[in-house]
């Protein structure tokens, strides 16, 4: 009863402009929390930041120190690349970030600077050292572009009580239920074992109860759960939230409270600590953080998170492909991911590329089978007619799929020869069949074009400055009319400030279809007019604005009005940068939707939307 009816705190959070992201957040999702340290592996510890620190080294089921003999910017390199940074700052000498305690595993380090790790840098040799802890090395790491400041959103899911049952928690007495909280401490004792921190927590049944699924036996009165180290200190906090459902999180205790919250089963916590992580997608161009948390949300069962993350990677497929995180994706995501008709790509031709470079260098982990079944996501039928000749001659996978690629290089001619009804008849059954011939959202010449709306290349200003100059005019003209009477006005009549803002008009020609048959000499191509509407006076019939409008200038005939329709889209482009935004046309009329409603997941601030029209011809059938 608690979790219904009450209004989201988090609509805020959805439009609380994130200012950048650590390009060390997606460490964040990258490993399930409690997993053990591997060998070799680097840690920063004592900085003030995640960025920066003394460096510890994992061996022998220890962590230990690097002294800082012949420490310097080229270790610093291969530490922070090591970790995930795009680069070092500085090397740090002389225990500056206190002294480390335990072993000092490696002495006169000497690292080109490109290893891919510390430990195949040259060094002495494990624990050979003349040095004492007070030279303990460390290194300040380059960040992302800029840096997210912690900030806490404030998640507010009472019904009154809050206080009361704080309190309830607070006083740690008449408890009938103790959650038993172990993190491993990452070093190992002399047997070998894994070092392990226990703490308990004296909490109620009752409470549990409230919740969807407890996962609380009512004959046990406990419950061990383990938690890495980093997600320790939130542990308190979080049952403190099953009391009171009030609860500050952060970027950094997010995903341990999102964790916590899928184990306990408080799916309102899940859901809002999965928005929060979702506003961070567009932060990081390196889209590591992007696919470790559609992992993430693979591992913790999250299908809300899932969908946000596969939606935005699907919106921004260009960018994943060249991004070097593309070649990180694992199998399953490629199943789910080309499956999607809202994959933005230039055409068809560019998936599959980016599916084969995907798949010749994965080919000695990707088994024949896998190779084929991804193969067959691509929608071959909807590749442009000139690349789907050259595959043959250029597909470096055509040999070793020789056959799939010709049955589906032949549905592909057929489809461009033959008109739809003819298709039809001998349709596949099959579902993927039928997406064969289901466009994605293409972006190639001649299908889509770009509106930009802040800057008008004309007059050098931005259409906000241009359009107060413009009304200014209005308003001194309509003043002076009504000064001077209706003489005045019959000879200068006002003329509405934005008819002079015609930058944001444009158009368009595209074939009628995608299909080679539409595309021949004596069929007539057609005309498409795009405008985006800035102001309420623009476009008295708008409910509200930005709204983007798509018109068709020519005339169909009746066979083609029977065989296309076309399904357009307008897409969002935040400063150029990614895409935040898809939009359906209704009555050629794309309306976006407004901050008070709340749809647009990914605010994009200062306004500075590029608007790019999209033409989507399906065949009907
Ligand atoms: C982020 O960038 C701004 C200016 O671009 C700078 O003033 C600020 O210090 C930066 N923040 C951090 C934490 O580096
Ligand atoms: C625990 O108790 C509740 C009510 O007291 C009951 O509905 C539930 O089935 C019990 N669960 C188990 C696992 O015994
Ligand atoms: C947890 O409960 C089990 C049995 O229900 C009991 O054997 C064990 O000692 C309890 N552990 C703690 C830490 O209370
Ligand atoms: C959240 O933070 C505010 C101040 O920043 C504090 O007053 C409030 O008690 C905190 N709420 C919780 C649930 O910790
Ligand atoms: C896949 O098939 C090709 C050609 O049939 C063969 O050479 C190759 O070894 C196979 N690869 C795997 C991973 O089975
Ligand atoms: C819109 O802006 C982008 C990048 O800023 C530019 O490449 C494109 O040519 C512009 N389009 C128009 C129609 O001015």
């Amino acid at each position: 009863m608690l979790m219904r009816g009450i209004t989201s705190p988090l609509c805020l959070l959805l439009f609380l402009h994130v200012t950048g992201l650590d390009s060390a957040s997606w460490n964040l999702f990258s490993k399930s929390s409690t997993e053990p340290p591997q060998e070799g592996q680097v840690r920063l510890v004592g900085g003030t930041r995640d960025s920066e620190g003394r460096v510890e080294v994992y061996h022998e089921g220890q962590w230990g120190t690097i002294c800082d003999d012949g420490w310097d910017l080229a270790e610093a390199q291969v530490v922070c690349r090591q970790l995930k940074f795009p680069g070092a700052i500085s090397a740090v000498t002389g225990g500056t970030y206190r002294e480390g305690s335990g072993s000092i595993w490696l002495d006169d380090m000497d690292c080109k600077g490109t290893e891919k790790s510390l430990s195949s840098c040259s060094f002495k040799g494990w624990a050979l050292t003349d040095c004492s802890h007070k030279e303990d090395a460390g290194v300040v790491c380059q960040r992302g572009t800029n840096v997210t400041d912690d900030k806490a959103y404030k998640l507010d899911h009472s019904l009154g009580m809050s206080d009361e049952l704080g309190e309830l928690f607070d006083r740690r007495d008449n408890c009938d239920f103790h959650i038993v909280v172990h993190s491993p401490t990452g070093n190992r004792d002399g047997e070998g074992k894994l070092e392990v921190e226990e703490r308990i927590i004296c909490t109620h049944k009752m409470i549990f109860s409230l919740y969807e699924n407890g996962n609380i036996n009512n004959r046990s009165n406990n419950r061990s759960i383990e938690i890495s180290q980093a997600c320790s200190p939130y542990v308190h906090s979080f049952f403190r939230y099953l009391y009171t459902r009030q609860i500050n999180v952060t970027i950094s205790s997010a995903q341990c409270l999102h964790k916590l919250a899928s184990e306990f089963g408080v799916k309102r916590l899940m859901q809002d600590t999965g928005r929060l992580f979702t506003v961070l997608l567009p932060e990081d161009p390196t889209f590591h953080t992007q696919v470790s948390l559609y992992n993430y949300a693979l591992q913790t069962r999250d299908l809300l998170l899932q969908e946000n993350c596969l939606q935005y990677l699907a919106w921004n497929c260009q960018a994943l492909i060249n991004s070097p995180a593309w070649s990180d994706v694992s199998v399953d995501f490629l199943m789910a991911f080309l499956q999607r008709s809202d994959l933005i790509v230039p055409d068809e031709g560019f998936l599959l590329h980016a599916l084969e470079s995907w798949i010749l260098e994965k080919s000695k982990s990707t088994s024949n089978k896998s190779q084929e079944v991804l193969l067959s996501h691509i929608r071959f039928p909807m590749i442009p007619a000139e690349k789907l000749y050259e595959l043959q001659f250029k597909s470096e996978l055509f040999k070793t799929h020789e056959n799939l690629y010709r049955v589906n290089i032949l549905r592909g001619f057929q489809f461009n020869s033959l008109p739809f009804n003819i298709l039809k008849k001998h349709k596949g059954s099959k579902d993927e069949e039928e997406l064969d011939f289901h466009p994605r959202i293409y972006t190639a010449r001649p299908w889509s074009i770009t509106v930009n709306t802040t800057y008008n290349p004309i007059t050098g200003q931005t259409s906000i400055e241009k359009y107060e100059q413009l009304l200014q005019e209005y308003n001194n003209r309509n003043a002076q009319n009504q000064r001077s009477g209706f003489r005045h006005y019959m000879n200068n009549p006002p003329t509405a400030p934005f008819s002079s803002l015609t930058s944001r008009t444009q158009s368009m020609l595209t074939p009628n279809h995608i299909s080679v048959i539409f595309q021949t000499k004596g069929t007539n191509s057609l005309r498409w007019s795009a405008n985006v509407f800035m102001y309420k006076q623009e476009c008295p019939s708008c409910t509200s604005v930005p709204t983007g409008s798509l018109t068709l200038q020519s005339s169909l005939s009746q066979d083609q009005t029977k065989s296309v329709r076309y399904s357009n889209r307008l897409l969002l482009t935040c400063k150029g940068q990614y895409i935040f935004h898809v939009q359906d046309f209704k009555n050629n009329m794309a309306q976006l939707p407004t901050k008070s409603s709340l749809a647009m997941t990914y605010p994009c601030t200062d306004g500075q939307y590029g608007f790019t029209f999209v033409v989507r011809p399906e065949y009907i059938g």
